[in-house]
């Protein structure tokens, strides 16, 4: 009962897990996590490059396998819609919205004049780029009744997935959990959200990152 429930792509994934006797992470370490290793460049202790398959050139199959996993961790969390932040964070989130047959919303960083006064706003400031942004909802996206699941390409100091949180929580609705691709554990962001509550599951876990030396979590 439990595998005629699966999807397609599941029951593949499923049949690799079993054929070798591997864990779920064992067998996302061999597409993700490889491709972190052979692609990633890591350009300081605190900035992992991904261009290749993720914020530059995007691969599609292994967006798809991305939401698969968000899938299987997040089905049961009760959730009504998906947000992401713009831009990278698109990708994957609509291959997971298509598999929870749910729908995604995109958070705009500016305020737009087609969403036109009736939004919610929040500033974030990136540690990263060290600029402020208004992150933007229309108020016709959410309401009070909705589970929202978050899910973001990278993990840093946590400013963005806290201000969509703001966001939903100004609304009246709830976050269901956080789905993030790549999270640098070494930085403050996965333990904040966690020390607030916030269920995050993040695909990576990178926890050290040194000129040309990338170290994920096993
Ligand atoms: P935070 O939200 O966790 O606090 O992160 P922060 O503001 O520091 O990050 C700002 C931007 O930099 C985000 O992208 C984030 O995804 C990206 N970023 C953070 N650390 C890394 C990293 O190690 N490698 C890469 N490649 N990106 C990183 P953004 O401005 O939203 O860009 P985009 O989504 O439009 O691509």
């Amino acid at each position: 009962m439990y595998i005629l429930m699966k999807t397609l792509e599941e029951l593949k994934l499923i049949s690799q897990h079993y054929k070798r006797g591997k864990e779920w992470r064992e067998v996302l370490m061999e597409s993700l996590h490889k491709r972190i290793l052979e692609e990633g460049i890591a350009l300081s202790e605190n900035v992992l490059k991904v261009d290749s398959f993720l914020n530059h050139q995007v691969d599609p199959e292994l967006m798809y396998e991305m939401g698969t996993y968000f899938k299987k961790y997040f089905e049961n969390h009760n959730v009504t819609k998906i947000f992401t932040i713009e831009s990278s964070g698109i990708a994957p989130t609509v291959m997971t919205a298509m598999q929870m047959k749910l729908p995604m919303v995109t958070l705009k960083k500016q305020g737009s004049k087609i969403l036109n006064g009736d939004v919610y706003q929040t500033t974030v400031y990136s540690y990263t780029k060290d600029m402020n942004y208004e992150l933007t909802l229309s108020k016709k996206c959410i309401n009070k009744d909705d589970n929202i699941l978050i899910i973001d390409d990278f993990l840093a100091n946590g400013e963005a997935a806290l201000g969509a949180a703001r966001l939903v929580e100004e609304s009246g609705a709830t976050v269901a959990g956080i789905g993030i691709v790549i999270e640098k554990s070494f930085q403050k962001g996965p333990q904040m959200l966690k020390d607030k509550g916030y269920d995050v599951y993040s695909l990576a876990r990178i926890v050290k990152l040194s000129k040309g030396n990338i170290e994920i979590e096993k």
